[in-house]
């Protein structure tokens, strides 16, 4: 792993320190100067022996360290959103099409706006307390969101309605999840229930889970069809389900990670993670991957979960969030850092501009990335900068 320290860099005769570590092997450390900036705002960057800058653009950097046989790419912010809330940004995600954006904040504030320019479009007001959790719905006019206040809400990007309201659970809501387009969602709780909602008439059909330990993070997917997720239990779940049964993820904060079949309400499987989990997402029918508050980051096969696939820990910073993009994943930090680890492992991509602070949620599409972090900002990314 590269790290620099870039805050410098912008200025003539900044200079910024990097580090270079590899498990098992000592540490470089290396300096980068910039000796100028050329008509096109591209730093004149020379790095001291350790390290080679193999190709550098106004938002971008990519510098290699041959003694340790590895590089690391780093991507600027193509532009930063620091008006839509004053306080820290706690979820964020965009639309299909890529045209609104919906994120959330404390003190009950849930917000939507444009994409391109960061424009306000619509708040959200209903909830009561901090909103813990946001998400578009497939058709990208319709919001569900979470908060403090024990509330799923569902919305009308549109013209800023909230037509249905689920009350049941008997804690904050801490993360949502939409079966399939969105006829039926799931909600998990820091009352350690995941329930499964009907939007169509506003009543819960089913507490799925009921764990005895804060639900941090929940998704659904479909399971690879070697996976038992047991026989339903109940003919009305199935009914309203579908015919197919899902896997549903539990991110526990019991240092558990739970499958569980949605219809079945079976747990198919129990793996025992390093700490409590945080997140947890679906790279495909097969592998799944969830981080811990320590900073690990498990990958499973979900046919056998005995060992992991693999484990990354790159620093003890607590893994806020897993976003699969194309064949890999995105990784946020409480560290600020956030990255991009594609399917080698080898080849990193880093989204520079939080220093410190918490990045908590990646939302992606196509080539563009947004992240919200506790500094206020929401950073737009293009990975075509790069
Ligand atoms: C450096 O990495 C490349 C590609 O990952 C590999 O082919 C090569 O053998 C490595 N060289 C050393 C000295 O480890
Ligand atoms: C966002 O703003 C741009 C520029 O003003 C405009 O062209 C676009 O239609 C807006 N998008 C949405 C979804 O409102
Ligand atoms: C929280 O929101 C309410 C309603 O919008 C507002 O009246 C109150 O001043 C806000 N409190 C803080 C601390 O921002």
């Amino acid at each position: 792993m590269i790290v620099i320290f870039i805050c410098l860099l912008r200025q003539n005769e900044g200079e910024a320190w990097v580090s270079c570590k590899i498990p098992g092997k000592p540490t470089l450390y290396g300096t980068l100067k910039c000796h100028g900036i050329s008509d096109e705002g591209v730093p004149d960057l020379v790095a001291s022996e350790e390290f080679r800058v193999l190709e550098i653009s106004k938002k971008s950097l990519h510098i290699s360290c041959p003694e340790l046989n590895t590089s690391a790419k780093f991507l600027a912010p193509h532009t930063s959103f620091g008006q839509i809330h004053d306080k820290s940004v706690t979820c964020i995600d965009v639309s299909c099409g890529g045209g609104l954006g919906v994120s959330t904040s404390t003190n009950g504030t849930l917000k939507v706006w444009n994409c391109t320019n960061g424009e306000k479009r619509r708040d959200l007001s209903g909830h009561i307390y901090d909103v813990n959790c946001c998400r578009f719905f497939p058709s990208g006019v319709v919001i569900l969101s979470g908060g403090m206040d024990a509330q799923v809400k569902v919305w009308s990007a549109e013209d800023g309605s909230c037509p249905v309201t689920f009350k049941g659970h008997k804690g904050g809501i801490l993360d949502t999840a939409i079966v399939d387009k969105g006829r039926n969602v799931l909600s998990c709780s820091r009352d350690g229930t995941a329930r499964l909602w009907d939007c169509g008439k506003s009543t819960c059909l089913a507490v799925v889970a009921d764990c005895g330990s804060p639900i941090n993070g929940c998704s659904v997917g479909v399971a690879d069809n070697t996976i038992n997720l047991g026989s339903p239990e109940e003919m009305t779940s199935e009914r309203e389900v579908g015919t197919e049964d899902k896997l549903l993820l539990l991110a526990r904060e019991d240092k558990k990670l739970e499958g569980r079949g949605l219809q079945s309400r079976q747990c198919v499987f129990l793996f025992e993670g390093s700490d409590a989990f945080n997140c947890c997402t679906f790279l495909s029918s097969v592998y799944i991957v969830a981080g811990t508050q320590n900073g690990n980051i498990y990958k499973l096969d979900t046919r056998n979960t005995r060992a992991p696939v693999t484990t990354i820990h790159r620093s003890g910073a607590p893994v806020l969030s897993l976003m699969p993009y194309q064949e890999g994943f995105f990784v946020s930090q409480g560290d600020g850092s956030c990255y991009l680890i594609q399917q080698d492992f080898d080849h990193v991509i880093e989204l520079t501009g939080p220093d410190i602070d918490p990045v908590y949620k990646v939302a992606t599409w196509e080539k563009c990335v947004f992240t919200c972090c506790r500094d206020g900002y929401i950073r737009k990314y293009q990975l075509s900068d790069l």
